[in-house]
């Protein structure tokens, strides 16, 4: 008896749970609005394409904006690459006449079975099996576009179950901003992306030294790598001289060691234990003094490093570079032609005015860029502040050469040594060192190239992809691109994607603080609105950070600031 009466019971739960799931699936087809459906599909080659004809208005769907195809069995996750109306003879014929208000405005937007229609350019990212998320294993999870839906399959938004299952999250994914036009935040896997280099790329004022700083943070949060940046603005220290907001050491003090090229003037704020940059004479090299110059020719090159190897030879008379320049008479050596040594000397003149630069002579303490690599080993990510050399490109490209090539030197000789922090060096104008003309003589060839397996790598933030050497730029992981206007930057930024022309558009139609990422730090190529900067209540919750940040910046501000604030040198 009792057991019958189980059964029933069973048999109860069982109806109900039916009647649940029927509820449900009615629910979820109310909520989920239909946007199109399919009229063509081509896997390709050469177009791989899914097509949609739009259910209701074209406007109301943006570039790059994901849809979702369904079939009975599968799900195809994909983008909008193109919108468009087809050639339509009768609109042709009817626009800019008096007819055109005969049309009634319904039925033009309303474009199921009218004259009157839209069309979307699908590109399918991912095929999904259609059923239990949960038991989808990694083969299924990981196909791509290799068959096409049934015609009249209908497209609609992603849902947030979808997305999750998409945009899986980890120990070291976070959210910098969100699917754009939606609430769901886009994970990115912090840990990934320090391993390889990666590009952060757009037009001047588009937001590409916010979102930088934005992923500094989650990676200072993260620990996942330690960073060296080199900081011409002076946006990366305390607060931004460009645009007053914080900077990484507002949020990570302790994570952060500044410092500082040149004196600071009365009101800048620095963390403690900010140093005043120095370097010895003695340990300036060609690459860098090549690097600084940008344009010397073959010949002055060859000359330059003549005038090196007598130098570490000790037949130079002087125990550096920039003095033998100066100093050292053209009959010395056949190879040294007076004409090229001119051209050099004029190109070091503006040396001579760098209070930074010292001359070893007897002292014994280690230069700032020894000093960096000790800090590195305490843990500390590294920022070098320009002050006001920052409008100096010359003398940027000469420090971040030095200080890299020392790294790296370093990195190089010790390659076994487990102290040796992860290292992420970050590049603002990256395409200055990586022009083809020049970058063979830097150290960053060799970075880009090479490095991953010390544990080094570079991070490029710039305007112009398209001067980058095409090799290093091959080497790029995970690119961020935003807004762009030339041609051949939006060419170089696509030209790796598949339907690459299609893409395009979807470059050309972000907006400020828009940005189109893709990687193997995410799912699947994304556009994300990058969150909001100034913001700092939402930011502290994501990094983390439990004090109250205006505490430690009180301290910061009554701490003893004055031997940073020495005679000026100029
Ligand atoms: N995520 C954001 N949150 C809040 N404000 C932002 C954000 N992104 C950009 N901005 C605003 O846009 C301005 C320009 O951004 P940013 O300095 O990052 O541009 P950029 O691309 O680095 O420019 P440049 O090429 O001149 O270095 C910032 O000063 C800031 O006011
Ligand atoms: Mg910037």
């Amino acid at each position: 008896m009792a057991e019958k009466d189980s059964e029933k019971d069973s048999e109860k739960e069982e109806e109900q749970r039916d009647v649940d799931i029927e509820l449900e699936t009615i629910e979820g087809k109310a909520q989920e609005e239909k946007l199109g459906e399919v009229c063509a599909a081509d896997t390709g080659p050469p177009n791989s394409v899914i097509t949609m004809k739009i259910l209701s208005r074209p406007d109301t769907l943006r570039l790059g904006q994901p849809i979702v195809i369904k079939s009975d069995t599968l799900l195809y996750y994909s983008l909008i690459m193109r919108l468009y109306y087809p050639p339509n003879p009768t609109a042709e014929r009817f626009a800019n006449s008096p007819f055109t208000e005969l049309i009634p405005p319904s039925d033009v937007e309303g474009v199921r079975g009218k004259e009157f229609y839209g069309l979307a350019d699908l590109s399918c990212l991912k095929v999904l099996p259609k059923r239990d998320f949960d038991d989808i294993n990694y083969q299924e999870f990981m196909r791509e576009f290799d068959t096409i839906p049934p015609i009249f399959s209908i497209g609609r938004d992603v849902t947030e179950e979808e997305f999750n299952l998409i945009y899986q999250e980890s120990e070291f994914t976070e959210a910098f901003g969100t699917l754009r036009g939606f609430h769901l935040e886009v994970p990115l896997d912090f840990a990934k992306l320090v391993k390889k280099p990666f590009g952060l790329f757009g037009r001047t004022g588009i937001g590409k030294s916010i979102l930088n700083k934005i992923l500094a943070l989650f990676i200072l949060k993260h620990n996942v790598s330690q960073m060296v940046l080199f900081d011409m603005q002076g946006e990366y220290g305390l607060y931004s001289r460009a645009d007053n907001t914080k900077g990484l050491a507002y949020f990570y003090q302790d994570k952060i060691q500044m410092y500082l090229l040149s004196t600071l003037k009365k009101g800048d704020t620095v963390i403690d234990g900010s140093e005043q940059f120095f370097v010895y004479k003695q340990n300036i090299s060609a690459s860098d003094i090549i690097a600084s110059a940008q344009n010397l020719n073959e010949p002055t090159i060859n000359v330059l490093y003549r005038i090196e190897d007598l130098v570490n030879d000790g037949a130079a008379g002087y125990d550096n570079l920039l003095d033998a320049i100066n100093g050292i008479d053209a009959d010395i050596d056949d190879a040294i032609n007076p004409h090229s040594l001119r051209a050099l000397r004029n190109r070091i003149v503006r040396f001579d005015r760098y209070g930074f630069i010292k001359d070893k002579g007897t002292r014994t303490d280690e230069d700032s860029i020894q000093n960096m690599f000790t800090r590195l080993k305490e843990g500390k990510s590294i920022v070098v502040d320009f002050g006001r050399y920052g409008a100096n490109t010359h003398l940027y490209l000469f420090i971040a050469n030095m200080i890299t090539r020392r790294l790296y030197s370093i990195y190089n000789q010790r390659e076994d040594d487990p102290d040796l922090p992860p290292l992420t060096i970050i590049l603002e104008e990256a395409h200055k060192f990586l022009q083809p003309n020049i970058i063979r003589y830097t150290v960053f060839d060799r970075i880009a190239r090479e490095m991953r397996k010390f544990q080094l790598t570079l991070g490029f933030v710039d305007q112009r992809p398209s001067q980058i050497d095409e090799e290093v730029y091959s080497q790029i992981a995970n690119t961020f691109v935003m807004h762009m206007n030339d041609e051949r930057d939006i060419n170089t930024v696509v030209k790796t994607l598949p339907n690459a022309k299609k893409w395009k558009g979807v470059i050309t139609g972000l907006q400020k603080r828009q940005v189109f990422v893709r990687g193997d730090a995410i799912a699947v190529p994304t556009i994300i609105d990058v969150l909001d900067y100034t913001d700092e209540e939402n930011l502290k919750k994501k990094l983390e950070i439990k004090v109250p940040l205006s505490d430690t910046m009180k301290e910061i501000e009554n701490s003893d600031m004055s031997q940073l604030f020495p005679e000026d040198e100029e």
